[in-house]
């Protein structure tokens, strides 16, 4: 099965395969303006903690390709634009403040475009060897072959590389230790069965998709070896917000003495913030929870609750998976 390419520059313009279209039509976007790329990540066609960041940066760069002013007013509004975008994925504001500081340094350049591009594709290629290390350090959660669940996307699709969590999985399967991935369909946009499930059929890994409500009557039924997910924003003590639903499976996992684990690259630690109450969660407009693909699927007048994301306490993680290594609680990011 051919091979597909989530983000790209090339030719001096960045490259999104738009990922709401997916798993039925791969389509391409392209572009050299940096508030279509701001709305790209507010439209979820460019996810994902890790690529948020890189798509960012590349953003900014595109900014000063054919600028009106290079100051530093002008930087701020771009910044500005692209950090108002989405919250909680700090990647993003990591990837943005690494730009400013680079921005700040080389003010007066004569090319500022090809020194920002330069970082921007530092970021990029930074990710892609933090996914693979990521990978490699994930095999130590193994013992046997195993049924694995997981829940949101976290491959290609939302890195600059081969993945966070689908990055251990998909290093563990060809080690032989995976047998079954059980993807959760991660409601309301479901990146599960749409995006893991293509990611999955692409890397040949034998899975099935699974509602959210599933994942309790699977765990009973001793299907489900160990859990692992991506995170979006890691607090000093282990606390970590990924997409809503992913509380509720470390809490079954706890219940069902299945170790539980968290993987992300340290770009997603955030040390301004000591605990999970500190990180800021995404709610996201009703539409998405009140309708499907335009059409109404009950009252508009009815209240919605749309929260992106969850905070999974520390105490209920059984590893911390990072390019750094494995991290067993007591967590303490302080230094890292
Ligand atoms: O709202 P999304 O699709 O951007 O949410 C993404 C997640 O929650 C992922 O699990 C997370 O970014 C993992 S990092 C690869």
């Amino acid at each position: 099965m051919s091979d597909f390419t989530s983000i790209e520059f090339k030719d001096d313009k960045l490259i999104l395969i738009d990922q709401t279209k997916l798993p039925i039509y791969e389509e391409y976007i392209s572009t050299d303006d940096y508030e279509r790329i701001a709305v790209a990540i507010e439209r979820l066609e460019v996810r994902g903690a890790p690529a948020i960041g890189i798509a960012a940066a590349y953003a900014i760069s595109v900014a000063f390709k054919n600028p009106s002013e290079i100051t530093l007013e002008y930087f701020d509004k771009v910044y500005n634009r692209l950090a108002s975008t989405r919250p909680t994925a700090v990647n993003l504001f990591w990837a943005l403040d690494r730009m400013k500081s680079v921005f700040n340094n080389k003010i007066n350049s004569s090319n500022i475009y090809k020194i920002l591009l330069r970082e921007a594709i530092k970021i990029h290629q930074e990710d892609i060897e933090m996914c693979s290390a990521i990978g490699q350090n994930g095999l130590k959660i193994f013992k046997d072959k195993s049924n694995v669940l997981t829940h949101c996307n976290t491959g290609k699709l939302a890195t600059g590389g081969s993945g966070t969590a689908f990055s251990v999985i998909q290093h563990a399967f060809k080690n032989n230790l995976v047998n079954h991935v059980f993807a959760d369909e991660t409601r309301p946009l479901l990146q599960g069965s749409r995006l893991t499930a293509f990611e999955l059929s692409k890397a040949g890994i034998p899975f099935s998709i699974n509602s959210d409500s599933t994942a309790a009557f699977l765990m009973q039924k001793s299907k489900i070896d160990l859990v692992i997910t991506g995170s979006d924003r890691i607090a000093i003590n282990g606390d970590a917000a990924n997409k809503i639903g992913t509380y509720n499976l470390a809490v079954l996992c706890n219940y069902h003495k299945i170790p539980f684990y968290i993987v992300a690259p340290t770009s997603t630690i955030d040390k301004n913030c000591l605990t999970g109450e500190d990180i800021k969660i995404e709610f996201r407009d009703k539409k998405e929870l009140n309708s499907f693909r335009s059409e109404m699927i009950t009252k508009s007048e009815y209240d919605v609750y749309a929260t992106a994301f969850d905070v999974t306490p520390h105490n209920l993680i059984t590893g911390i998976i990072t390019e750094k290594d494995l991290h067993l609680p007591p967590f303490d990011f302080s230094n890292i």
